[in-house]
Order: C-alpha cells, then structure tokens, then sequence
C-alpha cells in the first residue's frame, strides 16, 4: 500500500510517499528557517501563508521523486495536530481534497505520534514493546510509555519550555542564527569544560522536566560577559542532556522498558544521542537526523499502520493545535 502523507504543522511544508508503512519512497520537505530568521523564529501567519505557495510544488515533486502519479496512490494522510492552526490547515486540507477527489482512503495523523513512528522508517528489526518513548521538539517534551502500537501512556514531561524551545532561546542570548537547536550544538563543538556551571532541575519524585530556570540562568551568564560563546553553548547543552538522558534511563529501567524510541527535533542532537546510548539499560532506538526534524515520511509510516487495521477519519475532523496522548 502507497501513502501519499502530508505534513504542514509548523514551519516545514512535507510531503512523502511511504510504502506499507516502513519504506519512504520520497520525502520532500520545503523549509522556511530563511523566511523566519530575520524574526528570530516563526511567525505564524507568515508561515501559513507559505505553506500555501509551497503546498502543491512540494506534493508534486514528492510524487514525482518517488516516480508516481496519483494514480498510484491507495491513501492520503495528513498531520491533523498538534500544531500551529494556521499552518495545519493547509497541508490537512490539501490532504482531504486529494483523498475527497480520488475518492481514496484518507486519515489524519498526530504529528508526534508521527516522530515516533519515525523509528519504524529505519532498516532493521521493527521496535519491541513495551518501549518508553522520549519525545523531544521545539513544542514538546514528554515521556511517554507505549505498550503497544498506538497505545500511550504520557509519565512526565516538561513544566515549562520544551527542549527545542530552550535550545532555541539560549541560542537567541549567544547571538546565534535563528533556530538555535543545530546552532547551539556546533558552537558547543568549540567549546568545554570551563568555569560556568549551569543548573540542572532534576523535580525529583517525578518524571518531569523543567527548564525555565537554566535558562535563566544561561541569560545572567551571558549577562556576566565572561565566558565565551562555544563555552556556553557548550555547558548548556551537557545541562539538558544530562537531564534528558539521565531520566529517560532510570525511568526505563522501572519499567522494564524493551526499547527505548528517541522522537522529535532535537533528537537530532548528537551529545543526547550519545548519552541515551551510554546510560540506558536497553537498545536505544533514533532515526536518522533527517528523519527526527518535521518531515511527512513520518506521518505516512503511522498512516501505513493504522490504515491497515481499517482506521478512516471522518471529513468534518478539524485540526487542534494542543496535544492529548491519551486520545492520539
Ligand atoms: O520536531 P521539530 O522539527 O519541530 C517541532 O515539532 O517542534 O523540532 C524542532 C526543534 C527546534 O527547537 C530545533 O532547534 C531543535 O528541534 N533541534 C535541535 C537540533 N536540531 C533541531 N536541538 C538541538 N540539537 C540539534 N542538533
Ligand atoms: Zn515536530
């Protein structure tokens, strides 16, 4: 079965043909980080109205890529939320009207459930369950236990900023592009252990996490003037791994976890993807950076699963822009 998925939830205009929910065929993905940088970050209804201009060239080349035609396609999929409603609607409905006028199979897809499944787009042995997920965006940042496909259990998550969404500021405080996640960690290459010492918030008794104050704490420091740029960046970033990694391995191994599945932007990070491979008791499972940030081959690897045990969504379903895992 193809799947022609579409993904518009923030700044990334995706489209991708996915085979049997495991074979990306194409995936193509029009970012708009040019657009929103002199913003320093995405401007809701500047992204919207690109997503508009970009919605078709981006389907088209992605059929075209994967050496297709509509004609080929058994169902459409779209990312329904969470998101920026702006930018959903435009990839969900282009998704809809393909599905209504080819009169195809059509579902709307969850978007972080799609960085998930991104680790069933990787050669090899499918994940094991029970796995406790780590999800990691530039909006989210929750560890959830998932039992088995599409069955989620959200333990923790952050109080305050996400992970990306940290990343993104503090690289905003040490003058670096806009977003500041890639920025962050190739500045943090230069750097070291020196004399700035950045907190962690490890909300002991809880699966939590919390931010806020390291950042906080990263604007006195560069406040003070004394330290450099890549040493900053530097600290900051073995500060959130820590806590990242650090959790994720002792919650896994409560739970017996058979795998845990690394989602989202900054599992793009190569420090975080090193120490959930070095702490956690069991295999560790990332996709390919490619993969971790916003793309569509995502959604069509949990369209391809759940299509197959018959799921359609309805014509009247609206996107939302918030996240409930325990109705995904
Ligand atoms: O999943 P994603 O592409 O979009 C959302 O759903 O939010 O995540 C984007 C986030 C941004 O905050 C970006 O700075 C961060 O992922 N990110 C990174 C890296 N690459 C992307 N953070 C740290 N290190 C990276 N290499
Ligand atoms: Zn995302």
């Amino acid at each position: 079965m193809k799947v022609l998925a579409i993904e518009s939830s923030c700044d990334e205009t995706a489209a991708a043909v996915i085979e049997d929910g495991r074979t990306p065929l194409s995936s193509v993905v029009a970012s708009q980080v040019d657009l929103h940088a002199k913003y320093g970050g995405v401007v809701p209804e500047v992204a919207s109205r690109q997503h508009l201009r970009n919605i078709v060239p981006v389907v088209r080349e992605a059929l075209e890529s994967a050496g297709l035609t509509l004609d080929d396609v058994d169902a459409v999929a779209g990312t329904k939320g969470p998101g920026l409603a702006g930018s959903l609607l435009v990839g969900y409905n282009a998704a809809k009207a393909i599905a209504f006028g080819r009169e195809l199979p059509f579902i709307g897809i969850n978007h972080l459930e799609g960085h998930i499944y991104a680790n069933w787009l990787v050669e090899g042995p499918e994940p094991e369950f029970p796995a406790l997920c780590l999800v990691v965006s530039g909006g989210h940042t929750d560890l959830v236990f998932m039992r088995s496909h599409g069955q989620y259990e959200r333990l923790g998550g952050t109080r305050d900023d996400a992970a990306g969404e940290a990343f993104d500021k503090v690289g905003r405080l040490l003058g670096l592009p806009f977003p500041g996640g890639p920025h962050v960690a190739k500045a943090a290459l230069e750097g070291g252990p020196s004399d700035v010492s950045l907190p962690r918030a490890w909300m002991h008794g809880t699966y939590d996490f919390s931010f806020s104050g390291l950042k906080t704490a990263a604007l006195h420091a560069v406040r003070e003037e004394k330290h450099t740029v890549p040493n900053l960046a530097w600290e900051f970033q073995e500060a959130v791994v820590d806590v990242l990694a650090g959790k994720t391995s002792r919650l896994a191994r409560e739970l017996g976890a058979r795998n845990v599945l690394v989602a989202g932007g900054v599992a793009a990070n190569q420090r975080l993807r090193e120490e959930l491979h070095r702490r956690c008791p069991v295999p560790v499972r990332i996709p390919p950076p490619k993969f971790c940030t916003d793309n569509a081959a995502m959604i069509g690897a949990v369209a391809g699963f759940r299509l197959d045990l018959g799921e359609r969504s309805p014509w009247d379903q609206d996107v939302f822009t918030t996240n409930n895992w325990a109705r995904v």
